[in-house]
């Protein structure tokens, strides 16, 4: 039987739908384990399936330097994103090969819908056509975790497997090996194939355990259970956040409650082009003629001849962004102080952001090729000319900062016996 086995994965996600309270009920049995494409002598729980997951997740051992799990670069002290302030971790054999792109967090990508180029929302007006959506990665080419994590454990310059085998064998000789045969049958490795696909479930339904990955903590979180205040501060930075005519950044990165009931994910997983300056620091930007276009490639392949997506990547969530020390998919900036400058400043000073060419005018969105510049969002923040007051104020910047700070997992309330500690 050919390995068709984990084609329909996609669909755990839609047992993750957060309530008001922000709980996630159980999950359910999913799909792909009741059906009988999954020919397993056994069929394990999800509870099983989520302890060997976590098992893998962190298992060195499974990378080509025996160095590397998947937690080396997600890391759960930082919402699963990376932790350290590198542009781009490093892997392969001897953890000095250069990644191409920054390590996303891997929380509240239960709701990521599967890639779309013509998005409409379930809960919105249907004739509206949000343009290109969803998915898995920065450019949205992987529609599940499932094939996601096929890549890290293949990539080069990730965990380095040359192929599903190699990681196979690093599989049987672990010291959960015979937990592996016990969970998803006694001659699973005799058939490689559906062990990697074994592997690469229980890693799958481990990302999608709901105190690991989305456990809806956060001060924000709280506020909106009515729980708690936001300071005066936070407020301010909130409504700027919001307001259509100062940070816009909600119509992006939503974040208020849908219409659903569901708690914002602040993301509308909509894949947009910002201008991002090209890194210079990395490696593969050494030549001159490479540039990550995100939607249209190199590494997404199937819209190679879509020049209108080029420079499109996904935007992610902000929850847990204070958390990170680099930012945006080439990971070219390291305080959310300089994102924030960037938004409001990269129409009205771009010569901050962009080299000089030698006529002394400036090469605006220097990491996409001239012809595709018109590719770039020129809505608010950004509806602006040289010379021009930038959106939001330094005050405003800041106010901003500390409310994306209110969206850090693992908030505890003060207690009410002191109302004056209060915030
Ligand atoms: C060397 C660092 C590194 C390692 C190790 C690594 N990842 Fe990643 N991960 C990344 C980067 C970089 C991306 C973004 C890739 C892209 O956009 O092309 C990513 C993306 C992802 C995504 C998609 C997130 C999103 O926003 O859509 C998932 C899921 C993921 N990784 C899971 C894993 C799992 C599971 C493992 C272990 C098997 C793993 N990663 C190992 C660096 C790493
Ligand atoms: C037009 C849609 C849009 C608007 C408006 C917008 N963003 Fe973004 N945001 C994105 C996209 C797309 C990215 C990823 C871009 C990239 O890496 O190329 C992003 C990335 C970010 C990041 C980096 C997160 C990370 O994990 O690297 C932060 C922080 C952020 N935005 C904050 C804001 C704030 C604050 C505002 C309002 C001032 C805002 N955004 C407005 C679409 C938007």
């Amino acid at each position: 039987m050919k390995t068709v086995l984990f084609g329909l994965l996609a669909c755990t996600t839609a047992l993750a739908a957060s309530t008001r309270e922000g709980n996630t009920p159980a999950p359910a049995r999913p799909a792909y384990l009741q059906a009988t494409y999954l020919p397993l002598a056994s069929q394990p729980s999800v509870k099983e399936l989520t302890a060997m997951g976590r098992t893998l997740f962190f298992d060195a051992s499974l990378s080509a330097s025996g160095k590397q799990s998947c937690a080396s670069c997600h890391s759960p002290a930082h919402a699963f994103g990376p932790p350290n302030n590198l542009d781009v971790q490093l892997g392969g054999k001897h953890l000095r090969t250069q990644g191409t792109r920054a390590t996303p967090s891997l929380r509240y990508l239960q709701t990521s819908p599967p890639f779309s180029e013509h998005y409409h929302d379930d809960d919105g007006d249907d004739s509206i056509d949000a343009g290109p959506t969803g998915g898995r990665t920065w450019d949205g080419r992987a529609d599940s975790t499932h094939d996601q994590a096929r890549m890290p454990l293949l990539s080069a310059h990730e965990m380095g497997n040359a192929t599903p085998a190699a990681v196979v064998k690093k599989l049987q000789k672990a010291p959960y090996a015979a937990q592996f045969r016990q969970l998803f049958g006694a001659a699973i490795f005799e058939q490689p194939e559906q062990a990697f696909s074994a592997a690469l479930m229980a890693l799958e339904v481990f990302q999608e355990n709901p105190e690991d990955f989305y456990p809806y903590t956060s001060k924000y979180d709280a506020f909106l259970r009515g729980q708690t205040t936001l300071s005066a501060q936070e407020s301010r930075g909130l409504a700027l956040f919001n307001a259509a005519d100062k940070g816009n950044c909600a119509s992006c990165h939503i974040s208020a409650i849908t219409p659903n009931g569901g708690f914002p994910q602040f993301t509308d997983y909509g894949l947009i082009a910002i201008g991002v300056p090209r890194n210079r620091r990395l490696a593969v930007n050494r030549h001159a003629a490479y540039a990550d276009k995100g939607l249209c490639g190199p590494d997404r392949t199937d819209l190679r001849d879509h020049p209108e997506y080029c420079g499109r990547f996904k935007t992610p969530t902000l929850r847990n962004v204070a958390l990170r020390q680099t930012f945006f998919h080439n990971g070219v900036f390291h305080s959310l102080q300089q994102v924030m400058e960037f938004y409001v400043q990269r129409d009205t000073h771009p010569e901050k952001w962009y080299p000089r060419q030698r006529d002394g005018s400036i090469r605006k969105f220097d990491d996409l090729p001239a012809s595709m510049q018109g590719n770039v969002n020129l809505e608010a923040p950004f509806d602006r000319q040289p010379g021009d007051q930038p959106a939001l104020s330094a005050a405003e910047i800041r106010d901003v900062i500390v409310f994306m700070n209110t969206l850090t997992d693992g908030y505890v309330r003060p207690t009410l016996k002191s109302p004056a500690a209060q915030p």
